[in-house]
C-alpha cells in the first residue's frame, strides 16, 4: 500500500492528483484542503474518470489531517497564488502561516515521509517546512527547478521549430527574477544549445525562462500556472516513488556545495526512494557562479523576514 498526498485543491494540487492517479504513482492518492466539500468533489470526479481511463489509483477527498497519516510522499501545493504585478516574494507571510500548519500534521502522522514544496515563494517555503519538520534535510524538497527547465525547453524549441521532447534544459538557483538558466548544460538530444544559437537568442531565451510565471499570471489574470508545475511535481514525486534515480534540477539543502550553506536552493540532485540522494556539483564559470550568490542572497533575504516576523 502506498500512498501520496497533496496538499491543496487548487488548480497545481487537483491537476497533481490527477496526474498521480492516471500514473498510479501510488494506490492511494490523498487530496486535502480547508474548503469543504472541494476535495471530496475533485476526488469523486477523479475516482468516476478512473472508470474510463482504467487507472487503479483510488483519491480520497478529504478536510481532515488523519486521512493524510501514513502517507509516503506529500506535495505541498496550498498556499495564495499571485495576482498580476506581484511577486512570489509578496507571498511570504501568508503563505508561511499555511506552511507551518501543513508541517503539524506531516510531522504527527507521516514521520518517515519525503516532502516535496511547490508554494511560493518556493525557496523559502521549503527552508521553513523543513525547519518545522526536523526531517533529514534530504527528505525534503521543493519544485522549481524541473518547471523552468521545461519553460527554457519550451522557449528553445519554439525558436528552432523542433520538437520539445529532444530538448533538456537545466536551470539553477531560487525560483524567482534570480534565477539562472544555464544554456551551457542545456542541450538537444546532447547537442549544447550554445552551439546552435546566437547569443542574442540565448539572452533572449534566458530572459523568457525568467519571466515564465509572470507571462502566465498576466494572462490568466486570475491565478497562476497548474499544467507544467503539476506535471513537475509529478515527475519528482514518481522519481522517488519508483526509486528512478533521475537527475532533475530541484530546490535542495546545500551543505557547501557552490560555495554555499544552510539553504535550499536550486541545484541538480538524483532523486530516489531516500528523497534526494545526491547533490551534483556542476563546473561554473565565474559569472554562472555570483549569479548564484546572487540569487541565494535574494532568498536569504526573504528567509530573514520571516526570521524578522517570528515566522520560522
Ligand atoms: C510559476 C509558479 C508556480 O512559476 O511559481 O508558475
Amino acid at each position: 500500500m502506498t500512498r501520496v498526498t497533496v496538499v491543496g485543491a487548487g488548480f497545481v494540487g487537483m491537476t497533481c492528483a490527477q496526474r498521480l492517479a492516471e500514473q498510479e504513482v501510488a494506490n492511494e492518492v490523498v487530496l486535502i484542503d480547508i474548503i469543504e466539500g472541494r476535495p471530496q468533489g475533485i476526488a469523486l470526479d477523479l475516482n468516476q474518470a478512473a472508470a474510463v481511463e482504467g487507472y487503479q489509483s483510488v483519491v480520497i477527498g478529504t478536510n481532515d489531517p488523519k486521512d493524510t497519516y501514513g502517507s509516503d510522499l506529500f506535495i505541498v501545493t496550498a498556499g495564495m497564488p499571485r495576482k498580476p504585478g506581484m511577486d512570489r516574494s509578496d507571498l511570504v507571510e501568508i503563505n508561511a502561516k499555511i506552511i507551518n500548519a501543513v508541517a503539524e500534521y506531516i510531522k504527527q502522522g507521516s514521520p518517515e515521509s519525503r516532502v516535496i514544496v511547490v508554494s511560493n515563494p518556493l525557496d523559502t517555503m521549503v527552508y521553513l517546512m523543513a525547519e518545522k519538520l526536523g526531517f533529514d534535510k534530504c527528505r525534503v524538497m521543493g519544485m522549481a527547478g524541473v518547471l523552468d527547465s521545461a519553460r527554457m525547453a519550451f522557449f528553445i524549441s519554439e525558436n528552432h521549430g523542433g520538437g520539445v521532447k529532444d530538448t533538456r534544459c537545466m536551470v539553477l538557483g531560487g525560483h524567482g527574477d534570480s534565477m539562472v538558466p544555464m544554456p551551457q548544460f542545456s542541450t538537444i538530444n546532447g547537442v549544447s544549445v550554445t552551439a546552435m544559437f546566437a547569443q542574442s537568442d540565448i539572452d533572449a531565451i534566458n530572459q523568457r525562462t525568467k519571466g515564465g510565471g509572470a507571462e502566465i499570471v498576466n494572462l490568466l489574470k486570475t491565478g497562476s500556472a497548474y499544467y507544467a508545475p503539476s506535471a513537475a511535481a509529478v515527475a519528482m514525486a514518481k522519481s522517488i516513488m519508483r526509486d528512478e534515480k533521475r537527475l532533475l534540477p530541484a530546490a535542495a539543502h546545500l551543505t557547501g556545495q557552490y560555495g554555499l550553506e544552510d539553504i535550499y536552493i536550486g541545484a541538480p540532485v538524483v532523486l530516489g526512494k531516500n528523497g534526494v540522494e545526491r547533490v551534483v556539483e556542476l563546473e561554473l564559470d565565474d559569472e554562472g557562479r555570483a549569479k548564484l550568490h546572487a540569487s541565494a542572497e535574494a532568498i536569504r533575504q526573504d528567509v530573514a523576514t520571516l526570521a524578522e516576523k517570528g515566522l520560522v
